[in-house]
């Protein structure tokens, strides 16, 4: 059977991307940013996942205001990139894992989570960056099922609903019938609002609650409305629905391995954490 290792949850920023492909990692702006994602690569040099969900926001690029769907796995072979306007290098093609996509799919339709299936799927800078920050480069070490929540288009899932939906993901992995080590990958957040009259808006005191709640007590978060969400983090802070199911997927002893938060990058108040996830069998082989 299949086993979560653990989770990461970072910001997606296309600017990151930006500094990737000019390799800014010791510029004085970026350094702090970049040195937070290396005891990150230690963990995952010395854990070899095989397999990662990754849960991200799409932005517009596979997925526009004419069909919206609140939640989408993906079950192609391979998932493109594509130009999104931001200035980013095109990434090289991801592989994909249709095996696991499919299992996803049957396990959450059958645990009453109603998703849209693409066996085709663009995936834009929320999916790509993350990964650049994961797996530097061309490197393409681990097979990916994507899984894309709306916080484009009105009305978006509910806090409790994405904790839910990653509870589900975390049992569809666990009942995976083959012996992959898998991470849980969420994009997005913290606090930041890109437009209108809070843009630029920042919320230190909520982001630092935030990141200490969504280790030890994740329920408490699934009690703010969406509108609480944006009125606390600006209209895209509430990407952070994304730490969430993420967080829903991890159902073993959850410990902290890394956690940064600098402010900012671009307009956002950036965050990454990596938790380790113990089950029982890992806890005894131990
Ligand atoms: C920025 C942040 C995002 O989450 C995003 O999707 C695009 C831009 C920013 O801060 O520039
Ligand atoms: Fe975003």
């Amino acid at each position: 059977m299949a086993k979560i290792v653990g989770g990461v949850a970072t910001s997606h920023i296309p600017s990151i991307g930006k500094a990737i492909a000019r390799g800014l990692y010791d510029d004085p702006y970026w350094k702090e940013f970049f040195d937070g994602f290396k005891p990150i690569h230690r963990w995952l040099e010395n854990v070899q996942p095989d397999a990662v969900v990754v849960v991200y926001n799409d932005h517009g690029l596979n997925f526009f205001l004419d069909k919206m769907p609140t939640f989408a796995v993906g079950a192609a072979p391979e998932y493109r990139h594509a130009d999104e306007g931001w200035g980013l290098p095109v990434a090289a093609p991801f592989p994909g894992y249709p095996e696991m996509s499919w299992h996803l799919i049957e396990s959450l339709v059958a645990g009453e989570f109603d998703i849209t299936t693409c066996q085709e799927m663009l995936v834009d800078h929320a999916f790509t960056v993350p990964m650049a920050l994961l797996w530097p480069g061309d490197r393409r070490p681990v097979r990916i099922v994507p899984v894309s929540v709306n916080t484009v288009q009105v009305p978006l899932p509910t806090p409790a609903r994405c904790y839910k939906f990653g509870q589900a993901i975390g049992r569809a992995i666990a009942s995976f019938g083959e012996a992959d080590r898998v991470v849980v990958v969420g994009t997005g957040g913290l606090s930041h609002q890109l437009d209108g009259k809070r843009a630029g808006f920042i919320n230190k005191k909520f982001d630092q609650m935030f990141l200490e709640r969504i280790v030890k007590d994740p329920e408490y978060i699934t009690r703010y409305s969406i509108a609480d969400l944006i009125r606390e983090t600006g209209a895209q802070g509430v990407e952070l629905i994304m730490w969430l199911v993420m967080r829903g997927a991890l159902t073993g002893d959850v410990s902290v391995i890394h956690s940064s938060y600098h402010v900012p990058i671009s307009n956002t108040a950036s965050a990454v954490m990596l938790l380790e996830n113990q089950t029982r069998e890992l806890v005894e082989t131990i």
